[in-house]
């Protein structure tokens, strides 16, 4: 049996999204079925809008959400229909060299569901992220849902799935933040306030946010920021070292995905320190650094795709904490709008108006 729903389609590139009639098969091996009950709005989801990530239109957008299991495939052990799941965009293999080598986070083949999502005349549909939860349900690979408490709620657990779980995880993950460590966070939208707010959940001593924008700047005082600096009226690297007796960060972030930010992290950073990569350049950017600069500063240069996690290992002890109330992760979700919002919402997120608006289904 098929599934008729609304879910939220890119047509072409640059065209404005709309919702349509999507056909979702029910789930064979190794597949599961979910009912979306949230999902927010990624910065990812207009790159795919815009033909930035690729040219396989139409997508099925949407790939940060939580909702329950409503059918499984008949070989899926450890999922059942009523769980309440985060989806994950890295379903690891187990048998790729990296899962071999224990370092499932780096996984170079992870799941996707096997069946396609179409429309009603057939055409078949690319799910964003192998996900597409801009609707009333998905079918995603069963590794792909990840069980947490149901007790926290759903528009909160979703942000868990794609951006706030890669702020938190560059901090966490790829940097190791440790206790005492000068954090220091350029660009703080969604993604960079997750990092300010798992340096602070390391233990960091003193965070200093980045950005152009000072409304952005608030918020990153409220996730933990004891510094903020304005880009555009001060210079970032002398401001970072000046808060750090001269030395600069141990630990720098970036979260614009640009060569000047990320030049202005690699200076910014103490001796020996740490640069992670978290924003996402575009094709046609260059770096251009002097070599003896980056041999005689040692340290590492990190990126950071979706936080190092491992979903099944960091979401269910994430939720934990924030219902703990120690990971204020509501913090991040600005408005919950409906399903036909979606394209309003990207205008939002351009104007720099929200962290995460989120569709509430
Ligand atoms: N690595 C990953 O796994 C991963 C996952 C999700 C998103 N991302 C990427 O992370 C980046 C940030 O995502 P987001 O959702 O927070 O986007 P966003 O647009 O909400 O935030 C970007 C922030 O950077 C600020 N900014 C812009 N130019 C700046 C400058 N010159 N100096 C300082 N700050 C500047 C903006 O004011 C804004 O606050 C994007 O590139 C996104 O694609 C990466
Ligand atoms: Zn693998
Ligand atoms: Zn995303």
């Amino acid at each position: 049996m098929a599934h008729e729903v609304r879910g939220v389609i890119a047509r072409g590139k640059g065209a404005e999204v709309a919702v349509t009639t999507v056909i979702v098969p029910d789930p064979g091996p190794g597949e599961a079925l979910v009912r979306v009950r949230a999902c927010g709005v990624c910065h990812t989801d207009l790159h795919y809008r815009e033909g930035g990530i690729g040219e396989d239109f139409p997508y099925l957008l949407g790939h940060e959400a939580a909702g329950t299991v409503e059918a499984v495939g008949s070989d899926v052990t450890g999922l059942e229909p009523g769980d309440f799941v985060i989806l994950n965009w890295r379903a690891v293999c187990g048998q790729c060299r990296a899962c071999r080598r224990g370092r499932p986070w780096y996984c170079f083949a992870t799941h996707n569901a096997a069946q396609k999502m179409t429309l009603t005349d057939g055409t078949t549909l690319s799910p964003a992220l192998g996900i597409g939860a801009f609707a009333e349900k998905t079918l995603v690979a069963a590794g792909q849902c990840t069980k947490v408490d149901p007790r926290i709620r759903p528009e909160v657990a979703g942000l868990l799935g794609c951006g706030v779980m890669a702020g938190l995880g560059a901090a966490l993950n790829t940097a190791a933040v440790s206790r005492g460590d000068s954090v220091a966070v350029i660009g703080c939208g969604g993604v960079g306030n997750a990092a300010v707010l798992g340096a602070r959940l390391a233990g960091a001593r003193k965070i200093i946010a980045v950005d152009v924008d000072p409304g952005k700047l608030a918020w990153a005082r409220d996730f933990g920021a004891t510094d903020v600096i304005n880009s555009r009226e001060a210079d970032p690297v002398e401001s970072i070292r000046a808060l750090t007796e001269e030395n600069g960060a141990d630990v720098v972030i970036e979260a614009v995905g640009r060569p000047e930010t990320y030049t202005q992290a690699f200076y910014a950073r103490d001796l020996a320190g740490t640069v992670v990569l978290v924003g996402v350049p575009t094709p046609d950017m260059k770096l251009e650094l002097p070599l003896l600069d980056f041999f005689g500063r040692g340290g590492s240069l990190k990126s950071s795709w979706y936080g190092d996690c491992l979903p099944s290992r960091d979401f269910p002890m994430l939720v934990d904490l924030h219902l703990q109330g120690r990971l204020p992760l509501e913090k991040f979700v600005s408005e919950t709008i409906a399903l036909d919002k979606v394209e309003d919402a990207f205008a939002k997120m351009q104007r720099g108006e929200v962290l995460r608006s989120v569709v509430v289904l």
